[in-house]
């Protein structure tokens, strides 16, 4: 039985501090790390040991719960001035996912109202963005399942499942929604080059589950398509702007348009605090690019010939029109749009 308490805990407050499962040892290790200070968190979100849009939202929020402790320790009612630095530095910490940004806003916005000691205040306001993320996956969950036939073959990308959010996934959620209503025949994760979300995150998740997974080649998902084995593709997503178009992990554009060649449908699911108004089309979205050295190295082995070097944007943007379905937690949009989005959004 699949329940989202049965997924892994990506990361919970405890004693002061942020714990977080340490992403870059998953699946061999299962290590938490403390964070005690928003640079700790600013640091866990650079290093990836927190990933994927949600989570990083959610950490940053308990990012801002450790600044306003600290700050309220060494300043007492000049604490929301004082904090604004380390706010700031979490804002920065990585650029495409926008839940980053949504989160710290959410929490500065409720400053406004907070006691003259805050610190019990905004943990509160912290946990409730955690538990609201998790309801909001679940809720997008069934919504995306109602679109899967039984005995359908799905492909996803990357990791969006309980990892990458504060529990059940996006496009994971969607998976082990339609999995228990029995529509789910078999999952095929691409490996994720070069992190390997999809290789060690994904494929360990989904097993831990009982969904059936079987893990393939990024290059690999053409020729599945084309001998039938795929009626969905289901992602996440990072940043959709306000004309539909989506951010998300490098590969996504290019298994876009290979379903849209083969019939196969491309389904991204999100919760409203991944869809940027502000950002009116794709071509606005900051790609982050990463160190090469995650391309020339394997686990700190050079693999390229000395002198190499390597482009390694991390996320590209595919066309709203690539898009069949845009799934939130409040409902499914079929060939997303503008308005659509709004009105969604106004909801
Ligand atoms: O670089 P990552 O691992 O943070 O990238 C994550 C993705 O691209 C996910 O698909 C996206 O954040 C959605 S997670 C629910």
């Amino acid at each position: 039985m699949i329940t989202p308490e049965s997924a892994v805990r990506t990361l919970y407050f405890e004693n002061g501090s942020l714990m977080l499962l340490d992403q870059r040892r998953l699946p061999h290790d299962v290590a938490y790390i403390r964070c005690g200070t928003s640079r700790d968190v600013v640091d866990a979100v650079v290093k990836m040991v927190v990933r994927g849009a949600p989570a990083i939202g959610i950490a940053a929020a308990y990012g801002v719960v450790l600044a306003v402790a600290d700050a309220f320790e060494r300043a007492g009612p000049r604490w929301r001035e004082t904090a604004a630095a380390d706010i700031e530095a979490l804002r920065n910490a990585r650029p495409t996912a926008v839940n980053l940004g949504w989160a710290l806003d959410a929490m500065v916005a409720t400053f406004a109202d907070a006691p003259d000691d805050p610190r019990a205040y905004v943990l509160r306001e912290a946990t409730t963005l955690q538990e609201r993320d998790l309801a909001d996956n679940i809720a997008m969950g069934a919504h995306g399942a109602a679109f899967i036939a039984p005995g359908s073959g799905v492909l996803t990308h990357c990791n969006a499942g309980a990892l990458a959010t504060a529990g059940y996934g996006t496009a994971l959620g969607v998976i082990r929604s339609a999995y228990t209503g029995g529509c789910v025949g078999q999952v095929y994760a691409t490996e994720t080059r070069p992190w390997l979300q999809g290789a060690r995150l994904t494929a360990w998740e989904l097993h831990e589950d009982g969904i059936p997974v079987m893990l393939i080649a990024d290059s690999a998902a053409a020729a599945l398509m084309r001998e039938g084995k795929i009626s969905w593709v289901i992602t996440g997503a990072d940043r959709v702007a306000a004309n539909g178009d989506v951010a998300n992990k490098i590969g996504t554009y290019s298994l876009a348009l290979c379903a849209r060649a083969h019939g196969v449908r491309f389904m991204v699911a999100a919760p409203c605090s991944t869809i940027d108004p502000a950002t009116a089309e794709g071509a606005a979205i900051v790609i982050e690019q990463r160190d090469g050295d995650e391309l020339l190295d394997f686990r700190g082995t050079r693999i390229a010939a000395p002198g190499v070097t390597a482009y390694n944007p991390v996320f590209d943007v595919t066309p709203a029109e690539l898009i069949d379905v845009l799934v939130t937690e409040k409902g499914a949009i079929e060939r997303p749009q503008r308005d659509a989005i709004a009105a969604m959004l106004e909801r």
